[in-house]
């Protein structure tokens, strides 16, 4: 299927952006920055602000402005305010957060406040990955994780790691010389890694996206760099083992995306009972659900029975939810072309709408099954999401809270039992 072509290009773009202008020492590229310059994400002229700031504040003010809604929606009633709403409402069920940069949580950013206001749980979009935080052999970039875990401390905010390992995000020379070499640093990589943040850090994705691209394959491995690299799927068992030798209480995951297909599914299981059966110490699975609107909730939940219908052991997170407006044909991912068009600024409320149909079913269908754990979306805002200029630029609407940075229908759906969502 589709997603994801970005991967080399960039990586390679992102390898020479960091020769020439320097990854080491804290002062990084982020992927981004890089990617604006290829078609991989579709611009050349970025409208996002996410380059991190590099001495992001690890000690922010503790008195933000607990409302970042602004206008209230007129079901809410008079008080209208919406502090803790979003982590209160599932408290007893699951933590709930997103994905950030290091630049949105400091200063008056309005996502901060939206963070503080509403998560008890944090993860990194970019920063915690290989080619960021190990640009180069013997090069180690730890201050945005650093920050990103104080911040979490400061705010009582859980932390999950995303990721270990990635084939879209493996700097080149952790590939060289014999499948030993490459063990042997990997293994050096992990050690490192978890050992910095042994009992801060809970949850880390170990291995994020190793299933097949093609759902009709009978072999349910990625035929990636590594692999290649390799010359087998052992690379898999090496990253779990290197991860619980370095934290023995960390809960390990494996993370994949669409898995609300049912072909990609049985592959995704197919590995992890592989794993098991050998002894790998997994103890998560995760899924990003990057879904559009056209999705049918029953299906996304399906994943989950799956999981737990199979392995009850293990926990569950929704590790990357999103909802795009679009609905593209599978070579947009890989072309940029036959992408769905544009809608501009201005959603119509229809759409906005069925939105908050899928996602109040989602969070019901989450709620009512006890492996769930945690739930981040990937993102804060509309006017963030990677999704604005992933595949292609254009106005994407896949998050809670809007442009404007005020919660939206779906949020209100899903934190107010009495919300009626309006009719499409
Ligand atoms: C994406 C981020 O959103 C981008 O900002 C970054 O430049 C590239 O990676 N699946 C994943 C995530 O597991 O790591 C990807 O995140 C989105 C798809």
């Amino acid at each position: 299927m589709k997603l994801y072509s970005v991967a080399l290009s960039k990586l390679l773009l992102l390898s020479v952006s960091c020769l020439l202008i320097g990854c080491g020492g804290g002062g990084a590229a982020p992927a981004q920055s890089a990617a604006s310059e290829t078609s991989s994400f579709g611009t050349s002229s970025s409208p996002t602000t996410n380059t991190p700031d590099p001495n992001p504040d690890p000690d922010p003010d503790p008195d933000p402005d607990p409302d970042p809604s602004g206008t209230e929606d007129p079901q809410q009633g008079d008080e209208g305010s919406i502090e803790g709403l979003f982590r209160n409402t599932f408290a007893n069920n699951f933590k709930v957060g997103g994905a950030v940069y290091a630049d949105q949580l400091v200063g008056d950013h309005p996502d901060r406040a939206i963070v503080e206001s509403q998560f008890n749980s944090l993860g990194s979009e970019y920063e915690m990955k290989a080619d960021f935080i190990a640009p180069e052999e013997g090069v180690y970039n730890f201050e945005r994780v650093d920050a990103l875990v104080q911040y979490a401390e400061d705010n009582n905010m859980e932390i999950r790691f995303h990721a270990l390992l990635w084939h879209e995000s493996t700097p080149d020379y952790f590939l060289e010389g014999t499948p030993e070499e490459i063990k042997t640093r990997l293994e050096s990589y992990i050690t490192t890694v978890v050992t910095r943040y042994k009992g801060r850090i809970k949850s880390w994705d170990v291995v994020n996206e190793v299933v097949t691209v093609d759902s009709n394959a009978s072999d349910p491995y990625r035929q990636s760099n590594w692999q290649a690299a390799v010359g087998s799927n052992d690379y898999i068992e090496w990253a779990f083992n290197a991860a619980h030798a370095a934290d023995p209480d960390a809960i390990l995951f494996i993370n994949d995306y669409e898995t609300e297909f049912p072909q990609k599914r049985a592959q995704y299981m197919q590995i992890i009972q592989e794993l098991l059966d050998k002894g790998v110490p997994l103890g998560g699975v995760g899924h990003q659900f990057h879904l559009n609107v056209d999705i049918d909730p029953q299906e996304v939940l399906a994943a989950i029975d799956a999981t737990d219908a199979l392995f009850e052991d293990l926990v569950v997170h929704v590790t990357e939810l999103d909802l795009s407006v679009y609905n593209d044909p599978g070579t947009c991912w890989h072309t940029q072309e036959n992408c769905d068009a544009d809608y501009g600024p201005e959603l119509p409320d229809s759409i906005n709408n069925k939105q908050a149909r899928i996602i109040k079913t989602l969070f019901d269908g989450f709620v009512a099954r006890p492996s769930v754990e945690m739930v981040h979306f990937w993102g804060v805002s509309d006017e963030q999401s990677w999704l604005n200029r992933s595949p292609v630029e254009r106005s994407n609407f896949p998050l809670l809270f809007d442009r404007n940075y005020e919660p939206k229908t779906w949020f209100h759906a899903i934190t107010d039992p009495d919300y009626v969502i309006p009719p499409e």
